[in-house]
């Protein structure tokens, strides 16, 4: 019998994989990103396993028209990792927040988690950090993370009390190295929130500025992920590879697996141990499966 789950959180999340991935062309042009190897699984499942560390169990998946189906068939309904599966098409990628409207209906006032299909999170004690920021409740939590190129992202900044300032998008001139990763946590109004964010002068909707709504009014939580962290977001082919790099040697060294929302849904109790087991047969004989199935003989769920 599938134990109770640990975490308990009415927050839903979304799961946004659309774009068109033209920095990775030619692997793009006829291949959604999002379901590019990283190592030995695609790409989503990183992100994907992410928000069901944080206890989440209602995902959107957001992806073009063209790829929609392909993420179908690789996920199905959730049930095998004891979640559920909603999916949802983004027209034309006109900017992260557009994922909230497109989701109207579905979020029914409820908080929402936002990830990323290309960012990958790796740090000790992370589910204990997302699963403080999906129970909060209010505001919102963003996770923050040193980088040597912070123009290329979102950029935060903080006063010497470690509260943040600034937050601002692919800034010229960065006034600090923290940029923000892909992972986002939302109070119910974010809905709202979306609605008011305007195009940017490169014409999208920008999550820096749905961000700025919360941090103007004090609620916004930034999360600094420190040393033993990793973060990696796999746009471009170096990042995809020192991503599947980074999976290989921590899997290899130690035996462990990295981004595996079966693992995830067993240790988190979405799933029981027969449930897990029949997930790594349908592994077949690869590494992956040996190592679920290593995790179903051996490991307590701890939630
Ligand atoms: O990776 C973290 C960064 O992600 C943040 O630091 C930035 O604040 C945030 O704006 C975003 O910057 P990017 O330049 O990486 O955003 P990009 O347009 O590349 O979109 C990120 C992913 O989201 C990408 O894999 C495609 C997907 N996407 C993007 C847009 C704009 C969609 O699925 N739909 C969209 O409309």
């Amino acid at each position: 019998m599938t134990q109770k789950p640990a975490i308990q959180t009415k927050m839903k999340g979304i799961l946004l994989a659309g774009g068109s991935g033209t920095r990775l062309y030619p692997m793009t042009l006829a291949a959604s990103k999002q379901l590019l190897p990283v190592y030995d699984k695609p790409m989503v499942y990183y992100p994907l396993s992410t928000l069901m560390l944080a206890g989440i169990r209602d995902i959107m998946i957001i992806s073009t028209p063209a790829d929609l189906p392909q993420f179908k068939r690789l996920l199905g309904d959730g049930s095998q990792f004891g979640v559920t599966f909603e999916y949802r098409a983004q027209p034309s990628p006109d900017g992260i927040p557009q994922a909230f409207l497109i989701a109207e209906d579905w979020l029914d006032n409820c908080p929402c988690a936002l990830a990323l299909g290309d960012n990958l999170i790796f740090a000790d004690h992370l589910s204990a950090a997302l699963q403080t920021a999906a129970i909060r409740p209010t505001g919102a939590t963003v996770f923050a993370y040193q980088v040597r190129d912070p123009e290329r992202y979102g950029v935060v900044s903080f006063d010497e009390t470690g509260r943040a300032l600034s937050i601002v998008e692919k800034p010229k001139e960065p006034v600090s190295n923290w940029a923000v990763t892909g992972l986002y946590f939302y109070d119910n109004r974010v809905l709202d929130f979306a609605k008011r964010v305007k195009p940017s002068t490169r014409g999208e909707l920008e999550i820096t500025d749905l961000n700025r709504f919360y941090l103007e009014e004090g609620s916004l939580h930034v999360d600094r992920l420190g040393r033993g962290c990793a973060w990696l977001d796999a746009g471009i082919p170096d990042s995809l590879m020192e991503a599947g790099q980074f999976v290989h040697t921590i899997q290899a060294r130690q035996g462990m697996l990295v981004g595996s929302p079966a693992e995830v849904a067993y240790r988190l109790g979405f799933i029981d141990a027969d449930q897990l087991r029949a997930h790594a047969a349908r592994m077949g004989k690869t590494e992956l499966g040996r190592l679920l199935m290593q995790v179903a003989n051996t490991v307590q769920p701890t939630g």
